[in-house]
Parts: C-alpha cells; structure tokens; sequence
C-alpha cells in the first residue's frame, strides 16, 4: 500500500492547538517507515491519523487515491495494528491470538502456533497450551478489586484449574501474534512501540520478522509492488536504524525524513539521538 501525507494536520476534539501539523511524508508499497521522536511529540497520533482512525485537515493518499473516496471500512479491512496499549481478554491462549480470525481446527491452530513464533512467543507453550484462559489481571502481586476477584473466581470454576497468568513480555507476544495473524491480509502493518516489554534478543529477531513483511514480493514477469507496508514507531535507534524510511517527529511535525544514512550526514536531530542511544551503552 502506498500512503502519501499532503500538509495533513490534525486536532484533538476540544483541544486549542493542533496535535499534527504540515505533516509530509510518503511511504511507498513493500516500504518500512521507523517513526521515533520525544515523548508527546505525535507519533501515536500520527500513526493512528495515517491508517485513516481520525477525521484530519490536508490529504491522505492511499495508492495514489485521496481516502474520502474510500468506503467505510474499506482500507481498515486491509491494515493491521498494534498499539501501546494492547488489549488482553480473559479468554484462550488460542482465542487471545485468533480473536475469530482463524477456523477452530488444526489448520487454524498451527496458524496460531506459526504466529506466536513469529512474535518470538513459541516457549510460550512450554508453559500454557492453546486451550489454557489467560488470567489478564496477573494473579498474587496485587490484590484484585472485589469485582475482579469474582471473575477470576467465576473463570476458574468454569475452566477447571487451566488459568494461568502471564508476565509482561509474553502478554506483549500474545499481542504481536495477533497482529501477524491479522497481517496474513494486510497491505498496512504497525506497530506502536511493539517490544517495550521484550529482551534484546527477542526484539532483535521480531524486528526482522517485520521488517520481511514488507520484504518486496518478485511474482517473476508480474512484478508485484503492492506489498505490504510497515510503519513502526521505536525508540530503539539499534532497529530503527534498519528501516527503508525514518521521520523524525517533533512538536507534532516531522522535522527530519530519509534513510539512516542520509540522517546521519544531515548531522540533525536524528543523529543527535542516535548519538545520545549509542553513549547509554558506553557509560
Ligand atoms: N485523546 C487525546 N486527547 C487530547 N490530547 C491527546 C490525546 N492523546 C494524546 N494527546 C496529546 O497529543 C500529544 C501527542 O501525543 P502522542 O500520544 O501522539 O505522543 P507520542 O509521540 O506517541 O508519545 P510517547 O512516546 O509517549 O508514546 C501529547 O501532547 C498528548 O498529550
Ligand atoms: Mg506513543
């Protein structure tokens, strides 16, 4: 999917000043956008403005068409997203993933399975099966408000003793794989921040797996452009640094776009931070 950006700007309902302004950007079929900038800079915003979740000022292209011509529901059919604040439902291992996108058979779950591996969530299984109720609430630490405290209770009567908790970075695969089953059909895939709860390893591999979303697919003499597309927004510049395209995003505009390289000879913003990540390691 191609997505083009033309001096797009946007406001939060009852807010005075615009959250996005003179926004230009575009991204390219099979292409991978890195979105990185400060805190409360826009990115999220920005992300979700761009798969056409909020009504905007200035034009939002999508494969050369601006998307008032779309139909509802028309180009959100084909994104996928997964956001800073991921849902988790008291429900299946294999239902938490799914969520009604695949058959409830072998087919479907050696999706689910394939899906988790490539969220690097595979020894997830070591623990929990697909039939396991995944308690969202975590169970012990901290003590359940009443009403939680009867749903857990209500849960396992129902389930038999087969609810268990997970800890943060396995929610955060669980979540993932739910996003690569969804992008089994999309030509849009993002990521907001996807591996704050992951360690380095599994960041590294899972940054790979979305990157080769967007690898360009050769159909031989029919050259197939129309790949699928991945923005993803990181403040881990070791990833970043990877993607086709990078913006950086400031006070709600983007102050910088281009590869690494180009960045990096710009001497801006973008090397500023890639410098200030590099000396947390030196330190
Ligand atoms: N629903 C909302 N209503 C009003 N203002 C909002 C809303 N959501 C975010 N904002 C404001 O918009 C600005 C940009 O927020 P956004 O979430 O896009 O930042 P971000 O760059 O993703 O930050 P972070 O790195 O912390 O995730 C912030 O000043 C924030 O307070
Ligand atoms: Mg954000």
């Amino acid at each position: 999917m191609k997505i083009q950006a033309q001096n797009l700007t946007f406001k939060y309902p009852g807010e005075s000043t615009p959250t996005l302004k003179d926004i230009n950007l575009t991204i390219e079929p099979g292409e991978s956008l890195a979105i990185v900038g400060y805190n409360g800079s826009g990115k999220t915003t920005l992300l979700k403005v761009l798969i056409g979740l909020y009504d905007h000022g200035g034009r939002l292209l999508v494969n050369d068409v601006p998307t008032q011509y779309f139909y509802d529901g028309q180009l959100h059919r084909r994104t996928t997203a997964c956001f800073q604040e991921y849902s988790k439902h008291f429900l299946s291992l294999r239902d938490n993933v799914a969520l009604g996108r695949t058959t409830s058979d072998k087919a479907g779950d050696s999706r689910i399975v394939e899906a988790l591996s490539r969220a690097e969530g595979k020894s997830i299984l070591e623990k929990v099966d697909l039939d396991t109720v995944l308690n969202p609430h975590g169970v012990g630490s901290e003590a359940l408000s009443e009403e939680l405290q009867q749903e857990q209770d209500e849960m396992n009567k129902r389930m038999g003793s087969n609810v268990k908790s997970l800890s943060l970075g396995q929610w955060q695969k669980v979540s993932l794989a739910r996003g690569f089953v969804a992008s089994e059909q999309a030509d849009l895939v993002v990521f907001d921040e996807p591996s704050a709860s992951l360690d380095p390893s599994a960041e590294k591999a899972l940054f790979s797996k979305i990157r080769s979303l967007s690898a360009k697919r050769d159909a031989g003499d029919d050259k197939e452009i129309g790949s699928t597309t991945t923005i993803y927004i990181s403040h881990r510049f070791s990833t970043v640094r990877n993607a086709d395209k990078i913006a950086v995003v400031e006070n709600g505009t983007v102050l910088e776009h281009g590869s690494h390289d180009n960045l990096m000879e710009r001497n801006g913003r973008y090397r500023e931070l890639f410098e200030i990540s590099r000396e947390g390691y030196v330190d």
